[in-house]
């Protein structure tokens, strides 16, 4: 499929007013996305688990209008008017209107909500994105009413892209590539799919904990950290490895192989580090405790043999991910030894979940 494909044909009858409302999951990305080419051109394949209970709640209300030169709307977050929110809305609308003709017909009012508390450090820019790119398929699915749900997806997928990369992930669940690669049918650089190969159920039930090493503002925004790959010294090679992950991860998935998993998932974390270490400018993301709870992990992981590994996002918190036959165990590990690495002991239980909801009002 080319860009071509989502734009829409002529649309009649806009409807005068309506309201939806849609729930979109965050997601963890196992090989991940870090460095791309406008507008929003991943530079790798990336994967990533779809999870469950960190998600955007968003409501549109669009009421019909004199179309007009700029776009019109609102923004409410948690209940408030949020401007600060605005200027990134009015970019994505800007990046989507070739694709959704119908956004300058109306007025709309934006409420969103996330289930993770405020300044948790977690990003809500994924889960966000594709919250608010189903709220606009909505729209146009009342325009276009035999759309059927597999294109529904993908151009929900494709606007979530434009808005942020790995929004794309967010739209479906368990395991969503995003990316063109060679070996992986059906895989784009406009829009993510449900990983086409086998996947072994013990990744089906996957559990993430989200430990909240740090719950302020990240140095740096993931938006400036992909371009600092742009002449980075190790950007080609980082780029190969991602594609060569993406194929070891094949029998990997299929075999249920977790020791292969660790260390494909570990090493990937890292890189993504080692890469914004070694940028110009550089970053150094992870904190103290950060690293403290890396060690506490290997040390546990040698003794138990339980399989629990760590990923890590563009900040100092830790994704920490195992099956759920051992979550017990992880469980009692995480509160005798790391949430006291935590910033007020706080984490999050999370797990793989199956995508986005629509909420009927
Ligand atoms: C480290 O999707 O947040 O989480 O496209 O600029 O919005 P933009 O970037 P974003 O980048 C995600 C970076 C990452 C890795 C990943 O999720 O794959």
């Amino acid at each position: 499929m080319t860009e071509k494909d989502f734009l829409p044909k002529n649309y009649e009858n806009l409807p005068i007013k309506g309201k939806t409302t849609w729930k979109a999951p965050s997601n963890i990305a196992l090989v991940k996305y870090w460095g791309k080419k406008p507008v929003q051109i991943p530079a790798n394949p990336s994967i990533s688990f779809t999870l469950d209970a960190c998600a955007t709640t968003t409501s549109i209300s669009f009421e019909k209008r004199q179309k007009g030169n700029d776009f019109s709307f609102e923004l409410f977050f948690e209940g408030k008017p949020k401007e600060d929110f605005k200027p990134k809305v009015n970019t994505f609308f800007e990046r989507v209107e070739a694709y959704l003709p119908f956004l300058k017909d109306y007025h709309f009012t934006i409420e969103t909500s996330n289930s993770f508390p405020h300044s948790s450090g977690i990003a809500s820019s994924a889960s966000g994105m594709a919250a608010l790119s189903l709220c606009l398929m909505d729209i146009e699915k009342m325009l276009v009413p035999d759309m059927d749900l597999s294109s529904f997806k993908a151009k929900a997928s494709f606007l979530a892209r434009l808005g942020s990369g790995s929004a794309c992930r967010s739209i479906e669940g368990l395991l969503i590539e995003f990316g063109m690669h060679d070996h992986i049918p059906g895989s784009s650089d406009l829009f993510g799919i449900p990983y086409p190969f086998e996947v072994d159920e013990v990744f089906k039930t996957f559990q993430d904990t989200i430990l909240l090493v740090h719950k302020g503002e990240k140095q740096v925004s993931s938006t400036v950290g992909h371009q600092l790959m742009h002449g980075h010294p190790y950007a080609e090679n980082r780029f190969q490895q991602a594609l060569q992950n993406m194929d070891a991860l094949k029998p990997i998935f299929a075999n249920g192989d977790l020791d292969g998993f660790i260390k494909l998932v570990e090493s990937e974390a890292l890189t993504l580090h080692a890469m914004m270490m070694t940028s110009m400018p550089y970053f150094m993301l992870m904190k103290p405790d950060t690293l403290a709870i890396i060690h506490k992990i290997w040390r546990f992981r040698e003794a138990s043999k339980v399989p629990v590994c760590f990923t890590l996002d563009a900040g100092a918190n830790v994704h920490l991910i195992y099956p759920e036959h051992v979550m017990e165990t992880v469980h009692q590990f995480i509160d005798d030894q790391l949430a006291k690495h935590c910033e007020n002991g706080h984490y999050i239980h999370d797990g793989v979940g199956l995508g986005a909801q629509k909420i009927n009002s």
